[in-house]
């Protein structure tokens, strides 16, 4: 096995030299780089990054813990973060905690035990051992995505990266209420993730600035899975007053809730609209094409490794939290026809009554629904806040 004195010997230089270039830890002749590099080459060395560790402390690798890997919104996170690190001349490693708080501060210690120059976590609903340990061990980390309280006046404990989760909601709530919708559900997510929060407080919002009533029963918790929001959905078809527009709170209670939607034979947009937070890439293949906001996942984790980095260099910052906008894809499962997603005009028309609807079993015909809606305007695609 080569060692780094025979690359040196090679290219006719010090070791110390051979180290700066290997480390960009002073700046070294471009003929002088080239020779170590072509030695380096020629004799098929390769650094020892555990030596290295040894002497710097530091590891030039990043822990990654997300839950649900298998989750698009969180493989798109992953892509970004790695792309991101290995721009940057890091290693990742990965750990899904699947959303348990033991196994979630198991897994923390496991990469923290590496020696992982850093962390990028998105934590549970329940994080306090997480929190603790971080805090103990004054582990440099991100919260990614699920946020700790940063309305609070002094600065977080964490940095923090997440998308904007009210103004998304609102205006999904809003665009479905510019329809004509009166009783629009939500399947909401997980109680205790602060997404689950803001985009309940998005809905709200929504219902208010449209100027409909909040009816609490009108909000089903799932559990941010497909299982959960079959049920919710099946509770909120259920109501004595069902409602003639759902919005879910993510991709995989979309599926869940359009899962329970064609069991109960009900057909989106005729029966019951549905808008969706969260987009993903085959969102736009439903028949109807699904209303989605759109979370910027990639740039999330390329931002989480970002943030992360700027900590490691100024380690006595104030934490800050950074929110990145979402947009709002505007298809047809709001109900709106196809040639109204390119704009206002065409979708602020008259729109004639639909006799099958509302289908719900029990359930006078739509008597809140006004037949010609106005319609507020609305990009096909937009950044929102
Ligand atoms: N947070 C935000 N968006 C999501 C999530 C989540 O946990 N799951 C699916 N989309």
């Amino acid at each position: 096995m080569p060692t780094m004195a025979d690359v040196a010997r090679s290219a006719g230089v010090s070791v110390a030299t051979v180290s700066h270039v290997l480390n960009d830890t002073r700046p070294v002749l471009p003929h002088t780089r080239q020779a170590v590099l072509d030695a380096i080459d020629e004799l098929g060395y390769t650094p020892n990054t555990l030596a290295r560790s040894l002497v710097t402390s530091r590891t030039r690798s990043i822990g990654l813990a997300v839950s649900a890997i298998s989750n698009p919104y969180f493989t798109e996170i992953l892509q970004g973060v790695e792309a991101a690190v290995l721009e940057h001349g890091y290693s990742l490693l990965i750990a899904d905690p699947h959303d348990d708080p033991e196994h979630e501060r198991k897994v923390v210690q496991l990469l923290h035990e590496r020696r992982v120059d850093g962390l990028i976590v998105a934590p549970s609903a329940a994080p306090r051992a997480l929190l603790d340990y971080l805090g103990r061990h004054a582990v440099p980390t991100v919260l990614l995505d699920r946020v700790i309280d940063d309305r609070a006046d002094s600065a977080p404990p964490f940095d923090q990266v997440c998308a904007e989760n009210t103004g998304p909601m609102a205006r999904l709530v809003t665009h479905l209420a510019g329809l004509g919708h009166r009783r629009i559900g939500l399947v909401a997510g997980l109680p205790g993730l602060s997404t689950t929060g803001e985009r309940i407080s998005g809905y709200r919002q929504g219902l208010a600035t449209a100027g409909l009533p909040l009816d609490d029963t009108l909000i089903a918790p799932g559990d941010s899975a497909s299982s959960g929001a079959e049920q919710a959905t099946a509770a909120l078809l259920s109501l004595a007053a069902p409602p003639t527009a759902l919005v879910t709170a993510n991709n995989a209670m979309t599926i869940g809730a359009l899962r329970t939607l064609r069991a109960r034979g009900l057909s989106v947009p005729d029966d019951i609209a549905l808008c969706c937070f969260d987009d993903f890439a085959w969102a736009d293949l439903f028949s109807p094409r699904l209303t989605a906001i759109a979370q910027p996942s990639r740039e999330l984790g390329a931002e989480a490794v970002r943030v992360l980095l700027e900590r490691l260099a100024s380690p006595d910052r104030p934490a800050r939290t950074v929110r990145l906008p979402c947009t709002f894809a505007h298809r047809t499962s709001c109900g709106c026809p196809e040639e109204g997603c390119a704009g206002p005009a065409a979708a602020r028309g008259p729109r004639a009554p639909r006799s099958a609807r509302p289908r719900h079993p029990g359930q006078p015909e739509n008597p809140e629904r006004p037949e010609h809606p106005e319609h507020p305007e609305h990009p096909e695609k937009g950044t929102l806040s």
